[in-house]
């Protein structure tokens, strides 16, 4: 029965509950963990024929629950197996938060943090807090920095937080030195209190490289100008990075004196930049950790996001929430219903055409499918979309560190967004179907062109085989390819999602 605990775990029915009720499109109001696990089995028979549809029949199977092909990093089967694999144990987080903020901001960290010591690391916090506040087994535990008025901080208008929060690599180091646990410590992962992780990504990334050797790992701003100010070599601090445990002793033996030779810079990722330069170590960049330097709606960012494992969100208080109409934390969590059931491919991008229509059709896995009339280009469908604007407020191309593409003026072209409402696994088949639904306060049907609206469906319903193994090391990067299913029902399109096959590519074709 140590299988059903862990199904249990992975299916993580209490997430999934509060998602739930929370949810105006969820399918089911489910009030009970024995519910939902009741449903769960019914719905893996019932799928098949009638998809996400209600549910009549009450003949179930409790044999199904045990067979879906859904491992999370450092457990289960194929790869994992190799000891010397680093895991979420390896890794000691370091999470840069203020007193003030705190009560607040821990919302965020509990969506990531799995407590019980699953996960290593503390919540560095510049001043004590009310006891009260201070009882939290689902959080990581809480140290002060310490004092750091002896340092010089001279950036106008800056925050001499700055200096704490650069030293919480070091400070880290000096906590972990001599335990026992230091033993298992192979990197320092460093965010902030409004970053949310995924970790089992956060991992994905690590495992590409040698801890035992010197590397910064992180990615720059969305911003040009904010890494012209700051640099292209730097790894920004919100948006998360990892540093190898050699290299953060070797840091903690200097950091100290480095800091101070720095003392104009503005932030603590930019003292750590300037450390690491002296330590003579680039930034090795991955595109999954994202500083997002932005306001307004990540869709378009999220919705083409790069070929690399989704590892961070930064600033959840100053973007629009991940999906509209819900609060931050809602629409996080709601992300994490996808993210438990396969987080390797979350925000994955697939494009496809319906032929019948002459539609394009772009899902962005365990987050929103967009149907556009006409036919786009892959190339195209893989730039985001401008639905953001730039840290300084402008809404030209010229401010991205990548390239983006504008929303069309064009109403017959501007893309129907279906954002997620619910993910199950599909046990009997071993795949995962997503639904997505529209958000209809952006709806704006206003078209004259002479072809059928998107604005027929309701629903798509996307169906995909868990892949938690498509980052690895010896595996080329690539998208996957979605095929649109004949229609079984008005109003709903239903896809498939996976591996692209022998000879096939993402072009128009009527067969
Ligand atoms: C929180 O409680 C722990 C254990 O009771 C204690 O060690 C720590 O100093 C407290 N932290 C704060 C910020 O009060
Ligand atoms: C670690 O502990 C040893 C023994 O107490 C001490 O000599 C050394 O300076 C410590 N190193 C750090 C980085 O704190
Ligand atoms: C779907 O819509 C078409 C055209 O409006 C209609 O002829 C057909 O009966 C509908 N099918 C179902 C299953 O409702």
């Amino acid at each position: 029965m140590g299988d059903n605990k862990k199904d249990q775990k992975l299916f993580s029915y209490d997430k999934a509950k509060t998602f739930s009720s929370n949810s105006q499109f969820s399918f089911y109001w489910i009030t009970s963990k024995v519910i939902f696990l009741i449903l769960a089995i019914i719905f893996s028979i019932q799928f098949v024929f009638n998809p996400l549809s209600s549910i009549s029949s009450s003949s179930s199977s409790p044999r199904s629950l045990m067979k879906i092909a859904v491992s999370p990093v450092g457990s289960g089967s194929g790869s994992s197996q190799n000891p010397e694999e680093t895991e979420l144990k390896h890794v000691v987080f370091g999470i840069a938060a203020s007193a003030k903020l705190w009560k607040h901001r821990r919302e965020y960290v509990k969506l990531w943090w799995k407590p019980n010591g699953e996960m290593n690391g503390v919540v560095w916090l510049d001043e004590h807090i009310d006891q009260n506040d201070n009882v939290s087994s689902t959080l990581p535990p809480i140290k002060i920095s310490s004092d750091t008025s002896r340092f010089k901080y001279k950036y106008k208008n800056g925050h001499r937080s700055a200096i704490r929060i650069t030293r919480i690599v070091s400070e880290t180091v000096r906590l972990l030195n001599g335990t026992e646990a230091e033993q298992n410590v192979r990197w320092i992962v460093m965010g902030d209190d409004d970053t949310v992780f995924f970790p089992e990504n956060l991992i994905r990334v690590l495992r590409k490289y040698d801890h035992n050797q010197f590397y910064y790992i992180g990615s720059s701003s969305e911003s040009h100008v904010q890494n012209l100010k700051f640099s292209y070599g730097m790894a920004y601090g919100g948006g998360g990075f990892a540093i190898s445990y050699p290299l953060a002793k070797a840091l903690e033996k200097m950091q100290d004196r480095c800091i101070q030779r720095y003392s104009e810079l503005y932030g603590s990722d930019d003292r750590i930049h300037a450390c690491m330069s002296e330590l003579g170590v680039p930034l090795t960049k991955e595109s999954g950790f994202h500083q997002i330097d932005l306001f307004g709606k990540l869709l378009g960012l999220l919705s083409a996001h790069p070929l690399a494992p989704l590892v961070s969100i930064h600033h959840l208080d100053l973007v629009d929430p991940v999906f509209p109409n819900m609060n931050r934390v809602n629409a996080m969590k709601r992300f994490m219903v996808a993210a438990k059931l396969d987080s390797a491919s979350l925000t994955q991008q697939s494009i496809c055409y319906d032929t019948t229509n002459r539609w394009t059709v772009s899902v962005s896995w365990g987050y929103t499918v967009q149907i556009i009339r006409g036919v786009l280009s892959a190339k195209e469908m893989s730039i985001p979309m401008r639905t953001f604007i730039d840290w300084y407020k402008r809404t030209d191309d010229k401010n991205y560190a990548f390239n983006t593409r504008p929303i069309s003026k064009n109403a017959c072209q501007s893309p129907r967004a279906y954002y997620l409402s619910n993910a199950l696994p599909d046990l009997a088949l071993h795949r995962i179907a997503s639904e997505y639904v529209r958000a209809s306060n952006v709806w704006d049907p206003e078209c004259d062109w002479d072809m059928s609206d998107p604005w027929e469906i309701k629903q798509v319903i996307v169906y995909k085989k868990p892949d938690p193994d498509r980052w690895n090391k010896n595996k080329a990067p690539r998208r996957d390819c979605c095929r649109v299913l004949p229609t079984r029902r008005n109003g709903t399109m239903e896809i498939d999602v996976g591996a692209c096959k022998d000879g096939e590519i993402i072009e128009y074709s009527v067969k």
